[in-house]
Order: C-alpha cells, then sequence, then structure tokens
C-alpha cells in the first residue's frame, strides 16, 4: 500500500516521544489544533512508530466497531506485557483474548457487582474514619490505600490483613516504575544490573505471593461458594461450566495481577479528581451532599463521570492495524497504531459546547452524544471493570460527603496533572481540606 500518513507535527521523533511521555496533553492539543481531527505523531520505542490520532465521535464508532481480527488493542500494549504476563486480558488478541474475556465477565456483570457492593462499602468507612477533622487529605494517597484495598479483598478475596500487608508494598513499587524501566526493556543484560534489577527482584517476589494464594486458594474447602474473582476463576471447568479447560496458574497470575494494577490506580485517580473537583465547586458539591443522603446513586455516578471527562484517567486506547486499511477516510498500512484519543475527545468543543465547565447534570439530561465519552474505551475490549469502578467510586463518594464537607487548603487554587505510568493522576495529590458535618 503506497501511503502518506496523515500530516502531524514535524518535530523529530525523539522530540515527540519525549512531549508525548512527558507533556501528552498540550501534545494533542496543539496537534489538533495545527492539523484537525486527525494526525501522526512519530514516536520511539518504547512506543510505535506511526501513531494516528483520532477524536471525533464517528471515527470513534467506526474504531471500536471494527472486526478485532483487524485491529490487536493487545500488540498496542506490548510494553505492559513484563509486568502483566503473556496472558493477560490486556495484552491478547482474538481467540485468547475471547476466551479470558468469556471466563472474565461473570465475574463483573451487575448481580456480581451488586453482591461486591456492602464489602467496598464497609472498606470505603473504615479508610474515611481515619480522616481527622480539619486536616488536609492528600486524597490521591488515601483513595490509592483506599481501592488497593477494595480490590486486594474483592478480587483476591485476601481477608488475611497480613498478607494484604505483604502484597500491597510490592504492588505499588510496580505502579510507582521508573519510566526509564520500560526504555531499559529492549535490552534484556539490563536486567541484571540497578533499576532493573530491583524491578525484577520485586517481580519475582510478588508472583511467589500470588502463586502461594493460587495455591492455597485451589486447597480452599469452601472454594464454590466464595464470591470472590479469584475462587470464581479457579472453579472454571467445573460446576456450571465443565466443558472450559481450567486455567492454568501462569494463566492466574496474569489475570490477577492485571486486575490488581488496571483497576485501583485508574479508579483512585478518577475519586482523587472527583474530590478536587467537588472541592472547587461548592454548589455542586451540596447538590452530591443531598443526593448522598436521599441514596441517590445515580448523581454521585453523574459526579464521577464529569470528573472522568474533565480530568482524563487514561489518556487513549491503542489498536494495531494486522492489515492495510482505510479509517476516517484515511488508507493506512498495517503496523499502524490507530489511536482513540479519549483526552481530546473529551475537550471537543462540537461534544461538548459548555466543556469548560463542571457540570455532572449533563450526564442526566441526555446531553452527552454517543462516542463523545469515551473513558472506558470501547468495542470488545472496553474495560472490564467499568461497572465495578462506578459502584465503587459511588460508594466511596457517598461516605465521605454523608461526613465531611470538602474545601480546597489554604494556598491551593487549582491542581494540573501529571502522567505516572499510563495514568493521568492530580500532580499534586489533590490535598482536600476536611471538615466534619
Ligand atoms: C476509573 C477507573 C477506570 C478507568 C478510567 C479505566 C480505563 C480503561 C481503559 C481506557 C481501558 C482500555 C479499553 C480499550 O482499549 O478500549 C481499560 C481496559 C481494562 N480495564 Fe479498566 N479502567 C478503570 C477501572 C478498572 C477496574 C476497576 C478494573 C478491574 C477491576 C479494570 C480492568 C481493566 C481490564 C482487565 C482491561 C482490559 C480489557 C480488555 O482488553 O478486554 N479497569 N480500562
Amino acid at each position: 500500500m503506497s501511503t502518506a500518513y496523515p500530516s502531524g507535527p514535524r518535530l523529530p521523533s525523539i522530540v515527540q516521544t519525549l512531549l508525548y511521555a512527558k507533556w501528552r496533553g498540550a501534545l494533542l492539543q496543539y496537534a489538533a489544533r495545527r492539523y484537525g481531527d486527525v494526525f501522526t505523531l512519530r514516536l520511539i520505542p518504547p512506543y510505535s512508530e506511526h501513531v494516528v490520532v483520532f477524536s471525533r465521535p464517528d471515527h470513534i464508532r467506526e474504531i471500536f466497531a471494527a472486526d478485532p481480527a483487524d485491529l490487536h488493542a493487545g500488540e498496542g500494549n506490548r510494553l505492559l506485557v513484563h509486568i502483566m504476563g503473556e496472558h493477560s486480558l490486556l495484552l491478547t488478541d482474538e481467540a485468547e483474548h475471547a476466551r479470558a474475556r468469556r471466563l472474565l465477565m461473570p465475574a463483573f456483570s451487575g448481580s456480581s457487582l451488586r453482591g461486591y457492593r456492602t464489602l467496598v462499602e464497609a472498606i470505603a468507612k473504615t479508610h474515611v474514619d481515619r480522616w481527622a477533622s480539619g486536616s488536609t487529605v492528600h486524597t490521591l494517597d488515601r483513595m490509592n490505600d483506599l481501592t488497593l484495598d477494595v480490590i486486594m479483598q474483592v478480587v483476591f478475596g485476601m481477608a488475611d490483613e497480613h498478607r494484604r500487608g505483604e502484597l500491597a508494598p510490592r504492588l505499588r513499587r510496580i505502579v510507582n516504575i521508573n519510566p526509564i524501566i520500560f526504555f531499559g526493556w529492549k535490552y534484556p543484560w539490563l536486567d541484571r544490573r540497578g533499576p532493573w534489577k530491583r524491578f525484577s527482584d520485586n517481580q519475582n517476589a510478588m508472583n511467589e505471593l500470588l502463586y502461594r494464594e493460587i495455591a492455597q486458594r485451589r486447597a480452599h474447602p469452601d472454594l464454590d461458594q466464595r464470591a470472590d474473582v479469584l475462587s470464581r476463576l479457579l472453579a472454571v471447568g467445573s460446576g456450571e461450566n465443565p466443558s472450559d479447560t481450567p486455567l492454568s496458574d501462569a494463566e492466574l497470575r496474569d489475570q490477577l495481577i492485571t486486575l490488581l494494577l488496571a483497576g485501583h490506580e485508574t479508579t483512585a485517580s478518577a475519586l482523587s479528581w472527583a474530590c478536587h473537583e467537588l472541592a472547587v465547586h461548592p454548589q455542586v458539591q451540596e447538590s452530591a451532599r443531598s443526593a448522598a443522603h436521599d441514596g441517590d446513586d445515580k448523581y454521585l455516578e453523574a459526579v464521577l463521570k464529569e470528573s472522568m471527562r474533565r480530568r482524563t484517567v487514561i489518556a487513549a486506547t491503542g489498536r494495531r492495524l494486522t492489515r492495510d486499511m482505510t479509517i476516517g477516510g484515511q488508507s493506512l498500512p498495517r503496523g499502524t497504531v490507530v489511536s482513540t484519543s479519549i483526552l481530546l475527545a473529551h475537550s471537543r468543543s462540537d461534544s461538548f459546547p459548555d466543556g469548560t465547565d463542571f457540570r455532572p447534570e449533563r450526564f442526566l439530561d441526555g446531553s452527552v452524544g454517543p462516542n463523545t465519552w469515551l473513558p472506558f474505551g470501547g468495542g470488545v475490549r472496553r474495560c472490564i471493570g467499568a461497572g465495578f469502578s462506578l459502584m465503587e467510586g459511588t460508594a466511596v463518594l457517598r461516605e465521605i460527603l454523608t461526613r465531611y464537607r470538602l474545601s480546597l487548603p489554604a494556598g491551593v487554587t487549582g491542581e494540573s496533572s501529571r502522567i505516572r505510568n499510563i495514568t493521568h493522576v492530580p500532580a499534586h495529590g489533590a490535598p482536600v481540606q476536611v471538615t466534619l458535618l
């Protein structure tokens, strides 16, 4: 296929890569203003060479509705294979992805989510109980502790506090990974040196903990009575689905680490942004508090959704073309990475004319159009934990709002965003002053 990629910034690819890694929002906004709805970024490893960026709702629909055999998401995420493993739901495609998704989906269905709710509410209460009235709470850190606890108890079914205490610091070390590690993975000999060695040592220790947990759970006498995700996955091949091949320990490990990592930092970031936005907008906070008292979860959910729109948590989804294709009228060769820019989609003035306002009501009055709000991606790869994170976020906001008033600490006027691995988080941890009602 003779191809001219859509035009894009002419800066050397190393400069584009640095801007993409550090100042993604600014680079994307600049490129969209200068080159329009579709443009190409030229990057160097660990990113892909040609990334064609889309944000128009009709283009997004086309990408999410395409045949998953033509657009591989797993390949686009290869960078994470060192952390999540080759079986990870995030990193597989086609038949292997479809099987993993089918086996994991029941644990995230509406009825399963309703079953997790009481435990999530209890965990939220325990964490929020520790806040002292009048103090400044660094919400990103506190929400990370809370969501990690939720994921370890609900996904893993780890009731034992001591065991959670062993696993949590290992996971935190991965979340706080030094970006230099990503760049070093191309050179396996680095594995025995400096930060790469420390990374592998941590990874080995974490795997040991995960495999021990899997072995002990396999032997658990009440396995079929347990509701946590690990126990459900261990039951595959027996009970209701005897025809399924049971998951191997390596598959289980990869899916668990994926859920643990994909599931907690993202939700923590969304929640800390929501706390920040509520502190900045006292009137919305009052409406949210009334909703929390009245059990109006829809409004609390709208607060979370609006926070995720204005403060994007994951900036984009990526798909690698397995054949030459035309997308959004552009002929693109096999190997191109097609990126749906969540960040740009959420700030388009044609989709959100009053986009700079923080207005949760837009999610209740039907004014949000299809394929304009996509924090969870879409199509067959749409985030499997979307419902889980909204259920959890709503429970946490309810707990906070029925007990505390949130305000910005003296001297704080706003908050910017920074990239931590692939998640966008509040740069200063979204500090909020909490006062008992
Ligand atoms: C605010 C919270 C969250 C955000 C913003 C978020 C965002 C995303 C996005 C953008 C994707 C990629 C979708 C695509 O490529 O189209 C994704 C995939 C995924 N997420 Fe989430 N996520 C959140 C919470 C969670 C939770 C709570 C879990 C699990 C407990 C989870 C597990 C996953 C998994 C396993 C995938 C891969 C799905 C696949 O490839 O089939 N996420 N998420």
